[in-house]
């Protein structure tokens, strides 16, 4: 009897990147035709579209973070900021025109923190939505992001009463050593005292957003912070593993070791956090919590009436995003008003966006040709615990996910990241398939995105 050796799989890194929109920000160029945004929307269906407005405004930076924002907003740049975003949504609704039904059906308001904005001024954002762009903020799902230090009793009862329907606040840890590891200044008092006002603004879904593999972290105090945030039962959960990224404040604190012991640190740092996402989902799902994806999880018995699309940082065709930092999704285009993530650049971004008069134009963005949807269609559906439903893809582009990624599907499944026991006609992600979301995900790039991220990276 013969028998063939099999050679073993090259080891991943199970942390490359959170597919969160595909392409990356990083990929998008500037447009040299600038299209006009009535020509991008004219054939696109209008009449489920979702709204996104950003708010850039933090009240500090959080080590880990590198998202689009600046710490404080000097000289009533908020109310510059809004100005021009007023300006930007009467161009984009002016783009969508009249002929046929204009409807959207989910916003939300991200960042940053949009809280970092007054009641006052949060009030006007909202007018902003409804008036400027036609959305009937409480007659669909809203979703705001905010803060514990933001969460305040008058702006939360200004976003309850404009139809927020959830409530997403960045906790991070229950710990304040953690927290302060994690270069969040915060206290746990706060954090429950931030709790206790959302619950009191009886919003219908609260979210509440943890990262483990904080330096420090251990099993038994990632269990502390979960248990913590049980105490509130919160509809939703996130479970973030920590990313240390280039030009944020970690990754200055980080040591600076040799290229050796930093490869080992690595290893270990993996299993760690592999180790603290088996120990939450197991912890969540053994207290009445379902899993959406490798991040979110939902309280199985919450109310589904106001159930949030399967995860919010699945993005759907039909997108409008204003704002300095958002992106907008035609079917053929994906924009933004500037592609910059670099952190050193989003000030002068800002700026730049407050002195624009004329938003009637894409500037950056990137095609999305017929390859790029079915990645983007498969990347959104494998991710979700569900999985991709072959007769929908097929409906949709007409092909086989089979046919049409033969070796990265088989690449999968050689992992054991693909569930062998799935019904017939559903591709879905193994437990450890979930687990390795993040290399996954990036694993599906197409070698032309790719390159358009490797050389932003290296500018
Ligand atoms: C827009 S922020 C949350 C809203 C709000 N600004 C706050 O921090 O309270 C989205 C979430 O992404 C997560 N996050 C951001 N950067 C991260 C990183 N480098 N590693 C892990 N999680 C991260 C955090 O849990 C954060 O709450
Ligand atoms: S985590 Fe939230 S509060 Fe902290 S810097 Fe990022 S967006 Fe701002």
């Amino acid at each position: 009897m013969t028998t063939t050796a099999t050679a073993p799989l090259p080891p991943v890194r199970p942390y490359e990147s959170y597919v969160y929109a595909y392409p990356h920000k990083t990929a998008y160029r500037p447009l040299e035709e600038r299209p006009s945004l009535r020509a991008l929307w004219a054939a696109e269906p209008k009449d489920a579209l979702s709204l996104y407005l950003h708010i850039p405004f933090c009240e500090v930076r959080c080590g880990f973070c590198n998202l689009f924002a600046r710490i404080g907003a000097p000289e009533e740049l908020t109310t510059r900021y809004l100005d021009a975003l007023e300006r930007q949504a009467v161009a984009a609704r002016d783009a969508l025109g009249d002929v046929g039904p204009v409807r959207f059906a989910a916003a939300a308001f991200g960042g940053g923190t949009p809280t970092f904005l007054t009641a006052g001024e949060l009030e006007r954002l909202c007018d902003i939505a409804e008036q400027r762009m036609g959305a009937e903020l409480r007659a669909v799902p809203l979703s705001v992001e905010t803060s514990p230090a933001t969460a305040t009793a008058d702006r939360l009862a200004v976003l309850a009463d404009r139809g927020t329907t959830r409530i997403s606040i960045g906790v991070q840890s229950f710990v304040d050593e953690e927290a302060r590891a994690a270069v969040r200044p915060q206290r746990r008092a706060d954090v429950e005292a931030a709790l206790g006002r959302i619950r009191e603004a009886a919003i219908p879904v609260l979210n509440i957003d943890l990262i483990y593999g904080i330096d420090g972290q251990t099993e038994r105090s990632w269990l502390a912070s979960l248990d913590a945030a049980l105490v509130w039962r919160p509809e939703e959960l996130y479970l973030y593993p920590l990313y240390v990224r280039p030009l944020t404040g970690l990754h200055r604190l980080g040591a600076v070791a040799g290229a050796e012991a930093e490869a080992l640190e690595q290893v270990s740092w993996d299993e760690q956090r592999l180790r603290l996402y088996a120990v939450g989902r197991d912890h969540l799902l053994a207290h009445g919590y379902e899993q959406v994806s490798m991040r979110m999880f939902r309280r199985s018995d919450a109310p589904r009436e106001q159930e949030s699309p399967e995860d919010y940082a699945c993005q759907t065709d039909g997108m409008i995003g204003l704002g300095c930092g958002a992106r907008s999704y035609t079917a053929a285009l994906h924009y933004s008003f500037d592609y910059a993530v670099d952190m050193r650049e989003i000030r002068s971004i800002i700026d730049r966006f407050t002195a624009t008069e004329d938003f009637s134009r894409a500037e950056v963005g990137r095609y999305v040709d017929a390859g790029e949807a079915r990645r983007r269609h498969l990347m959104q559906s494998l991710l979700q615990a569900a999985g991709l439903s072959v007769a929908d893809y097929r409906a949709r582009f007409g092909t086989d996910p089979g046919a049409d990624f033969p070796a990265e599907l088989a690449g999968f499944a050689a992992r054991g990241w693909l569930d062998p026991s799935a019904p017939q006609g559903l591709l879905r992600l193994s437990p450890s398939g979930l687990a390795h979301s993040d290399a996954l995900g990036p694993a599906l790039f197409s070698p032309g995105v790719r390159a358009a991220m490797a050389a932003y990276e290296r500018k």
